[in-house]
């Protein structure tokens, strides 16, 4: 069977995917080569600089996945791993993809738990999806106890799968409206990345439109019906001086301070992320 250099597969590669506009071909092309040979990214670039071969086989099977990525499947979707802070969880159909803009999000809501005095601080992660941000919790601030609710089945599975390891973890199934009524009072930082697109504003990406599911991406006429009801019951599940953390899109900082105001919140403040486009609004329960 005929070799062919690991170098020219990813050259290849990331020319397949530069003409149909993937975002970072090289990166894409390198992963996918990661994913055929089991090997993070780095082992992947020394295996190019050494001039490394692979047979036919391994060749195909790379282009078969190259070919997906060209049809703009998500590449977490191929490798069905997403990374996340320190994590990496399983992703596929039926979930949202957790982004690296969610990771300093998550950061908020770690410090104020790391910061609380209590013995095990409970933190809450309303629309878990994957349940990443519940576990960056869980892991990161061991001695807290974390809530996590989901309400698709797809994407309770995927959290479920992610978290069983978890002891200080617990996942609920439901709706976030009327989530975990016992805590009431009780909690230390309500997080939660809502879907928050205005339901005519189609994203421009075609992972995100063909693969998010619906119900992670569209939040009503403006993209605020469910950080309306986030709101209401944020407030409820807070004990008093407790914080609130909203990952939201770029053009609703001054809307969400707004409502959030509206609604008795103090201290409502917006919070750029690393390309200096507002990302989170935090608020303090009165
Ligand atoms: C934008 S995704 C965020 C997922 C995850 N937190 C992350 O950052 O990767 C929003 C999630 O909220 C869930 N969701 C939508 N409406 C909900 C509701 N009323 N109650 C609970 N979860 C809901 C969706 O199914 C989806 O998994």
């Amino acid at each position: 069977m005929p070799e062919q250099t690991i170098a020219a597969a990813v050259r290849a590669a990331a020319a397949r995917l530069a003409e149909v506009g993937v975002p970072d071909p090289l990166v894409d092309a390198e992963l996918l080569v990661g994913h055929v040979r089991g090997l993070g990214r780095g082992e992947v670039q020394a295996t190019i600089l050494r001039g490394d071969s692979w047979d036919e086989e391994a060749g195909q099977r790379f282009l078969g996945l190259v070919e997906r990525r060209a049809a703009r499947e998500p590449l977490q979707h191929i490798t069905g791993r997403a990374p996340f802070r320190h994590l990496e969880l399983a992703v596929g159909p039926g979930v949202f993809v957790p982004r690296p803009e969610t990771e300093m999000v998550a950061q908020f809501a770690i410090d104020a738990l790391v910061a609380d005095a209590s013995e095990a601080p409970i933190g809450v992660d309303l629309c878990t999806g994957s349940g990443a941000i519940a576990l960056a919790l869980a892991t990161e601030v061991p001695h807290s106890r974390v809530f996590a609710v989901e309400l698709s089945d797809d994407a309770h599975a995927w959290a479920a799968r992610n978290t069983a390891s978890a002891g200080n973890l617990t996942l609920v199934h439901g709706d976030l409206a009327d989530a975990l009524p016992e805590l009431d009072g009780s909690v230390s930082v309500v997080i939660s990345n809502p879907p928050y697109v205005p339901d005519d504003a189609l994203p421009r990406d075609p992972e995100v439109r063909l693969h998010d599911p619906a119900m992670a991406l569209y939040g009503g006429p403006d993209g605020l019906d469910i950080v309306r009801v986030l709101s209401a019951r944020a407030l409820r599940l807070l004990r008093a001086g407790g914080l609130l953390v909203i990952e939201h899109g770029e053009l609703q900082g001054r809307q969400i301070r707004d409502l959030l105001t509206a609604d008795g919140w103090r201290a409502a403040d917006t919070h750029p992320d690393l390309t200096h486009r507002d990302r989170a609004t935090t608020a303090i329960r009165p």
